[in-house]
C-alpha cells in the first residue's frame, strides 16, 4: 500500500504509521503540527518515524484549499485520515478550530480522494462521541444507533464528517470506512487526556480533578489493539460502499478504576479533587464490537491495568523521571 496518512504526528497516527511501515508499506505522512498540545511531543514522534526509509513527511494544513494537490500524482492507493481537532472540552473554548479541521479539512481529503485515480480505500477516524448521552446507559453503542444528539461541538463535527463521507460514496462510489474510536490510550499518548494528566500529577504529588467520578465510565481502548487492526482494515475496502465500525475495548470501566490503575503503576496514592460533571462530557461509553470482530477479526486483548502500566513506563522514560 502507498498510504497518505493525515495526522501522522498525532498519537494514533504515529502508531498507525509504525505498524504500516513495519509491514512494508509506504507512508506519506502529513500534519499541521498545531499547538493544541506540546509540539515537542509531536516532533519526537516524527523523529522516530523518520528513521524509516519508507516514511516521508510534510507539514501542511489539510483545511487549506488544494493543500493535498501535490500528492495527486504519487500513486496513493490508501488514505488513512486521522488529522482532526480532537478533545471534547476544548470545543467550548475554540469552536472554530473544530469546524476548520474536522469539516473543512475532511472535505479537502474527500475532494482529493474523488480525483485520485489510484485510490482503493479511504479510512477515516470518527469517534464514540457521536453516540451522545444515553437514557439507557447500560446498553452498548451499536453502529446502527441513531446519532442525532451530539453533546459537544466535537461530536457534532464528527457526525458531520460521517455525513460528508457518506455523500461522497453515494456520489462518487469511493470505498470508505469510518472508525468510531473509544478513548484510545497508551504510550506516546495525548497530554490532554485524563490518563496522561493523572499520571503527570500523581508523580508530582499534585491533586487530580475528577468530574462526577461516580457517574463516569469509559471504554478505554489500548493503542496496540487499534494500531494492529488498522492495516487490516485499510487492506479490506468495501465494494463501492461506506461502512462504519466501532473500535473499542467493549468494557466500560469506572473513572475510579483508571485512577487506581495510575496509582498502582506510579506506586503512589492520588490526591483527589472531586468536581461536578463538565459541560459536553457524556457519562458512559461502551462499544459493541460485533461488526468489527466479524469483518476484521478485531479482538482487543489489553486490560486497563496492563495498558496504563505500559503508558506510565513510557512516560517515565520519555520525560526522564
Ligand atoms: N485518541 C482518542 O481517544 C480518540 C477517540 C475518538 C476519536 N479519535 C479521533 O482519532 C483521530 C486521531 O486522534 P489522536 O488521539 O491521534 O489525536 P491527536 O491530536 O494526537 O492527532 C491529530 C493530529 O492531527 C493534526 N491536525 C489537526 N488539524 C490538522 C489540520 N487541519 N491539518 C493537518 N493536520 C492536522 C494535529 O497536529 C495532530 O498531530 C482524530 O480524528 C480524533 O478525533 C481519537
Amino acid at each position: 500500500m502507498i498510504i497518505l496518512l493525515t495526522g501522522a504526528a498525532g498519537f494514533i497516527g504515529f502508531h498507525a504509521a509504525k505498524t504500516c511501515l513495519a509491514q512494508g508499506h509506504t507512508v506519506i505522512g502529513i500534519d499541521s503540527l498545531n499547538d493544541y498540545y506540546d509540539i515537542a511531543l509531536k516532533q519526537a514522534r516524527l523523529s522516530e518515524l523518520q528513521a524509516h526509509e519508507a516514511f516521508e513527511y510534510h507539514t501542511l494544513d489539510i483545511a487549506d484549499d488544494m493543500a493535498l494537490e501535490p500528492f495527486r500524482a504519487r500513486g496513493i492507493t490508501h488514505i488513512l485520515h486521522l488529522a482532526a481537532q480532537a478533545g471534547v472540552r476544548h470545543s467550548i473554548d475554540d469552536p472554530r478550530a473544530y469546524i476548520r479541521a474536522n469539516i473543512m479539512g475532511h472535505l479537502e481529503v474527500l475532494e482529493f480522494a474523488r480525483h485520485c485515480k489510484t485510490l482503493e480505500h479511504l479510512v477515516y477516524a470518527s469517534s464514540s462521541s457521536v453516540y451522545g448521552e444515553r437514557a439507557q446507559t447500560e446498553q452498548a453503542f451499536r453502529e446502527s444507533d441513531i446519532t442525532r444528539a451530539p453533546s459537544s461541538l466535537y461530536a457534532a463535527s464528527k457526525i458531520s464528517g460521517e455525513m460528508l463521507a457518506e455523500s461522497y460514496t453515494q456520489l462518487y462510489k469511493i470505498p470508505q470506512t469510518g472508525l468510531r474510536f473509544f478513548t484510545v490510550y497508551g504510550p506516546w499518548g495525548r497530554p490532554d487526556m485524563a490518563y496522561f494528566i493523572f499520571t503527570e500529577k500523581v508523580l508530582r504529588g499534585e491533586p487530580i480533578t475528577l468530574f462526577a467520578p461516580d457517574e463516569m465510565h469509559r471504554d478505554f481502548t489500548y493503542i496496540d489493539d487499534i494500531s494492529a487492526i488498522l492495516p487490516i482494515i485499510l487492506a479490506a475496502p468495501p465494494d463501492q460502499k461506506h461502512m462504519i465500525y466501532n473500535l473499542g475495548n467493549s468494557n466500560a470501566c469506572k473513572l475510579m478504576a483508571l485512577v487506581e490503575a495510575v496509582e498502582h503503576a506510579c506506586g503512589k496514592k492520588a490526591i483527589l479533587d472531586i468536581q461536578p460533571k463538565q459541560k459536553g462530557d457524556v457519562s458512559r461509553t461502551l462499544s459493541d464490537i460485533t461488526s468489527a470482530k466479524k469483518a476484521f477479526g478485531f479482538d482487543p486483548k489489553t486490560d486497563l491495568s496492563r495498558g496504563v502500566s505500559a503508558f506510565v513506563d513510557w512516560y517515565k522514560t520519555f520525560y526522564k523521571i
